[in-house]
């Protein structure tokens, strides 16, 4: 097959392409991204002499972009997208733009083209916050609480409106919160491991009683190869891994695995709209799919802690002057405020 992976050089989208190139020879791989600051072109680079890869700089909302890119493709994955929820809530613009706009002129000339397959990468944020023992299922509604997930739920009715009146054959993989290799450190995860190996507080948003269902990255790119390869046009596939933890919890995991004071955790201000519980029922995927998650949340988290240590570079180059500024947006204040104490 002949695949358009669209923002292949963010988190996700590099573990997609790494995972087909070295285990899936029979596949070509064109990657189109437009290196905003979550893009690295540096995740990709020992591959970039394989022949069956070709990188792309380019913007899904350009048409003369994606048209070039398009051509004599059979599938498309689609990643591109503007995602993280605190940016949303500065400046939801950028998210309608490339998360709705750009998904609809992607959907148009894939059609155009003819592509097979279309998979759209969707996020479990879509159906908002749930009580405990509520799992989002494939059916439930749609019901989001922050700007990226409304451009997320939002792009998800275009997929299907697509599906419904011109039977282009689209499929939606709906993940949970994945962490691993190469996750941009706004993100908890990997936020966490670098301000930790600094000894910098740990900033823990509300009471950090915040449960999410944790995927590592390699498990929900298997659940997308399924997907791509046996997932029915038409359908929504939910990807998790039975994982819920708090925030708390994860975060006093990495201090324990990497030695260091649980002194460092800080409580500041919530984020506002902040969800406080995700868990979807993956039953459908493993049912009709045979996918299952493979890697539990403390092998995974190994797993990426160990990588941040082998690539302290890669981790230190993303903590540019542009992240320092936005971290500060988004910190200095609420680290003056009174902290909320936790209810344990
Ligand atoms: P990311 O922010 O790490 O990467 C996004 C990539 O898209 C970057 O390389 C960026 O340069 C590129 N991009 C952004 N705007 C673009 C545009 N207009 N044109 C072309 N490229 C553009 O994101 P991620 O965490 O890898 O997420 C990938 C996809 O998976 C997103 O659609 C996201 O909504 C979805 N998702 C992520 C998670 C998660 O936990 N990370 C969970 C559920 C769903
Ligand atoms: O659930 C899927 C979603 O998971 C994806 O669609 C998003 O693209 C991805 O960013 C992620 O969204 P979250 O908002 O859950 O991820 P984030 O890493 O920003 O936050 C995880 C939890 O940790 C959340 O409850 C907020 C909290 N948090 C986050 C940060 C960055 C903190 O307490 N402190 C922090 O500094």
């Amino acid at each position: 097959m002949k695949i358009l992976v669209t923002g292949g050089a963010g988190f996700i989208g590099t573990n997609f392409i790494r995972m087909i190139l070295l285990n899936h020879p029979e596949h070509e791989i064109i990657n189109l991204d437009k290196l905003t600051y979550a893009g690295n072109a540096e995740n990709l680079l020992d591959l970039s002499d394989n022949p069956n890869y070709r990188f792309y700089v380019g913007d899904i909302c350009q048409p003369d972009h994606v048209e070039p890119a398009i051509v004599g493709v059979d599938a498309v994955v689609h990643f591109a997208a503007e995602s993280h929820v605190d940016r949303s809530i500065q400046d939801a613009a950028p998210f309608v733009v490339t998360n709705i706009f750009g998904t609809q002129l992607l959907l148009d000339f894939a059609r155009e083209a003819k592509v097979s397959r279309f998979i759209y990468i969707s996020s479990d944020q879509v159906g908002g916050s749930l009580l405990p023992g509520i799992y989002l299922r494939e059916n439930s509604p749609v019901s989001p609480n922050n700007p990226y997930a409304a451009s997320k739920a939002a792009a998800e009715h275009l997929v299907f409106v697509s599906y419904n009146i011109h039977q282009f054959p689209a499929t939606i993989a709906r993940l949970s919160s994945c962490y691993g290799p190469y996750q941009f450190p706004e993100k908890l995860i990997p936020l966490v491991i670098a301000n930790t190996l600094e000894f910098k507080p740990l900033p823990v948003y509300g009471d950090g009683l915040h449960i999410r269902d944790w995927v590592y990255v390699e498990d929900a790119c298997r659940a997308i190869y399924q997907i791509l390869l046996k997932g029915k046009p038409g359908q929504i596939y939910n990807v998790g891994a039975h994982s819920e933890k708090t925030n708390l919890e994860i975060i006093k995991r990495i201090l324990k695995l990497l030695d260091r004071p649980e002194k460092l955790i800080t409580f500041i201000s919530d984020r506002l709209g902040h969800d406080r519980r995700y868990g979807v029922d993956s039953g459908k995927i493993e049912r009709e799919l045979a996918w299952r998650s493979q890697i539990d949340f403390e092998e995974g988290l190994r797993r990426t802690i160990d990588w941040y240590l082998r690539n302290i570079e890669w981790l230190a180059d993303t903590r540019s002057s542009s992240y320092r500024e936005y971290y500060d947006s988004v910190y200095s204040s609420r680290f003056t405020v009174e902290p909320t104490k936790p209810e344990f």
